[in-house]
């Protein structure tokens, strides 16, 4: 599978690495353009190219890895998705660490706001809840490391949980975009949540 990816910074990166281990080929993107993507193509090997938002967006599955702050500007702006799927990977921080500072969404959640930007897109939540690399360390023989994920398109889901399972994940379907999604982000209950899974579970 091609897999567009926004944004190439700790979380697009090693996704990247992680999708192309599991088989797939990788466009990156980012703001400031194919051409200071180089070093990390030529790090992450043929199966991966440096892309624009345009062409990373128009793949059939895309990951979203941008600051929060950033993503009611880019999304307007990419290509109609017309069912193509995204994976909302953000965290909706105003700030990070040291002086970190949450949005504050009120009722809302960042999910269901990634959705109503990107129309038309099958938004699925995942790889938000633990620091990216936590997701690959190493587990005891016989054990998977779970991942969330939420989302309304069945078929969307299924392919995203087929995704995680062939990067040696253990998918958890937290249910729908609006009441998983909110689990799933800061301060939801499963946010910063490391569980593992029995590889038979
Ligand atoms: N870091 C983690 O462990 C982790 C874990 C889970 C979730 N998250 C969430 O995942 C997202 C990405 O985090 P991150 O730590 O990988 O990186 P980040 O510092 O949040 O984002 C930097 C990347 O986003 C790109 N970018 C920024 N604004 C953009 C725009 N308007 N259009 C296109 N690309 C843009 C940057 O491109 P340029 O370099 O060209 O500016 C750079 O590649 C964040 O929402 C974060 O909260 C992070």
């Amino acid at each position: 599978m091609n897999i567009g990816i926004i944004g190439a910074a700790a979380v697009g990166e090693t996704l990247a690495a992680e999708f192309i281990r599991a088989g797939n080929d990788v466009l990156l993107s980012n703001r400031r353009g194919p051409t200071s993507l180089t070093t990390l193509i030529h790090k992450l090997g043929p199966k991966a190219k440096a892309a624009t938002l345009a062409q990373a967006a128009a793949c059939d599955l895309v990951v979203l890895a941008i600051p929060w702050i950033n993503v009611a500007q880019l999304l307007p702006g990419l290509p109609k998705w017309q069912g193509r799927i995204l994976i909302d990977a953000t965290n909706t921080f105003l700030n990070y660490l040291p002086d970190y500072k949450v949005a504050d969404l009120g009722e809302d959640s960042g999910s269901e706001i990634v959705a109503r930007l990107a129309a038309d897109a099958k938004v699925i939540k995942a790889f938000n809840t633990l620091p990216i690399a936590g997701f690959f360390n190493a587990v005891p023989d016989g054990y998977r490391r779970v991942t969330f994920l939420a989302g309304d398109d069945v078929d969307a889901k299924n392919s995203v949980k087929g995704l995680i399972s062939s990067m040696g994940l253990a998918p958890i379907d937290l249910g729908p975009l609006g009441r998983g999604g909110r689990l799933m982000q800061l301060r939801g209950v499963f946010n910063g949540v490391e569980l593992l899974a029995a590889v038979d579970h």
